[in-house]
């Protein structure tokens, strides 16, 4: 008794830390994507943070949906739709959408099926005036200044500052900017867990879990694990919000001055093109996650 509770114990822990709040339960659901991107309008961050606007609209944060539209595509058409034989709802869609595009949270049903038909037209028809048009909807769906500094900035210890608060802006210091905005500090934001909760395993609604391509377990199995001691921002983010990476040369030039063992796997959703003849696409992808490494014990997946 005493060992399953123990058991209990550990992976209550475990869940507490590194499972992102689903954002599904909030009760503001909106039918356009103008609504959408208005309610979180990042239009005016320019105004006072005009540098790092500008650095962050060069970073691939800022064409997290368009960049990645075949496989999304893929995902409803040959995914959903012809394996799983079902219609496309907001559950399924968020099981990308809510890192490619955490805003999508607040979209409802409806829109949300018009988001994935969109989708759907922008692949098929690309080049198209119908699919360039849907293109152009789709672009204002990203991982822009809010996802990071709102939506997901309280995810990784929840509670530490109470409920999320709308129009609030967390950021690393909480420093007070007047009349611009209410600021508080959170801590999440400069850990590595907080990039690791969309570079890194996801848990869906239903309990699926889905893993992108993603660093964070060669990062805590071969970089931490081995003495490592920098967070993703230190070496991300030492030249604001570009966010380079491995299509950034002098990143790349950098990981061979770095001790830091980097094995960037290509996972699924961006292979279905090559296997869909061979039905590899597992809608499930049972991994392991870190911490359970390290604990020592599996921690069941659902
Ligand atoms: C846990 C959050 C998460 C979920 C869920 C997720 N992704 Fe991703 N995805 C990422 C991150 C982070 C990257 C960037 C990873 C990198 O470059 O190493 C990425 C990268 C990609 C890329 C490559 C982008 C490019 O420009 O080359 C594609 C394609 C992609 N994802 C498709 C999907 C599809 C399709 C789904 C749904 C089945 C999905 N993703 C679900 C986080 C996620
Ligand atoms: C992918 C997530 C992400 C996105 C998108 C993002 N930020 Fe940040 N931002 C961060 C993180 C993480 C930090 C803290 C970095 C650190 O100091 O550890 C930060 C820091 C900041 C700071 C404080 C800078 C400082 O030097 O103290 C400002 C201001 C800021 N961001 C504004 C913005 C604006 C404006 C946008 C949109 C144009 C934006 N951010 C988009 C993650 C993000
Ligand atoms: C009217 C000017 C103004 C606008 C508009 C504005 N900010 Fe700020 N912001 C500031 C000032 C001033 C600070 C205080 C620190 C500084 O000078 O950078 C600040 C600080 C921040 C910080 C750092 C908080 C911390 O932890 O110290 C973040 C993050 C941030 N702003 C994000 C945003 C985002 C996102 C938007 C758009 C939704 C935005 N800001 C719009 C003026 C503005
Ligand atoms: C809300 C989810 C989310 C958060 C939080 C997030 N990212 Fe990302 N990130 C993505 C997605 C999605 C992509 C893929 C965009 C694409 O290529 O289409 C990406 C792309 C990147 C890339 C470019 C990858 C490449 O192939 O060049 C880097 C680097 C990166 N992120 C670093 C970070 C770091 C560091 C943090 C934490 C400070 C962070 N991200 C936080 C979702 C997120
Ligand atoms: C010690 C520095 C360092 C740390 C810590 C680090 N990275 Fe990186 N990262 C790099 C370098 C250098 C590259 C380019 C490597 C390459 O592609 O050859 C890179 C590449 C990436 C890419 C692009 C991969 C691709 O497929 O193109 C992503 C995404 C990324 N890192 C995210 C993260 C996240 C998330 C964390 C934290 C969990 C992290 N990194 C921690 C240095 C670091």
């Amino acid at each position: 008794m005493r060992k399953t509770r123990l058991l209990l114990l550990l992976f209550f822990g475990a869940a507490l830390i590194w499972r992102p709040i689903s954002l599904q339960a909030m009760d503001t659901e909106v039918d356009t994507i103008d609504e959408l991107v208005s309610m979180f309008d990042e239009s005016t961050c320019m105004d006072c943070h005009e540098e790092i606007h500008n650095q962050w609209a060069q970073s691939w944060h800022a064409q997290s949906v368009v960049s990645s539209l075949g496989s999304i595509h893929n995902f409803i058409e040959i995914g959903i739709k012809k394996e799983w034989e079902t219609e496309v709802t907001k559950g399924h869609l968020l099981k990308c959408l809510d890192c490619h595009a955490p805003v999508i949270n607040f979209a409802s049903e409806k829109l949300a099926v018009e988001i994935a038909d969109m989708i759907v037209t922008a692949t098929k028809e690309k080049d198209t005036p119908a699919g360039e048009a849907a293109k152009k909807e789709l672009a204002k769906l990203k991982v822009g200044c809010l996802s990071c500094h709102n939506l997901k900035a309280l995810t990784v210890a929840p509670g530490w500052n109470g409920p999320r608060e709308e129009g609030m802006i967390y950021g690393p210091h909480g420093e007070d900017a007047g009349d611009a905005h209410e600021t508080l500090e959170s801590i999440d934001m400069t850990r590595a867990a907080f990039c690791m909760q969309c570079h890194g395993i996801y848990t869906a609604a239903d309990g699926e879990t889905i893993q992108c391509n993603t660093l964070s377990g060669s990062y805590q199995n071969a970089y931490v694990a081995k003495g490592g001691s920098k967070t993703c921002q230190e070496c991300h983010m030492d030249k604001g919000h570009y966010f380079p990476g491995g299509r950034d040369l002098d990143t790349v030039k950098q990981g061979i001055g770095f001790d830091v063992q980097i094995n960037p796997y290509r996972h699924l959703p961006g292979q279905i093109k090559d296997v869909k003849d061979e039905k590899q696409w597992v809608p499930s992808a049972v991994v392991t996650v870190f911490i359970e490494n390290r604990a020592g014990h599996r921690i069941p997946d659902g």
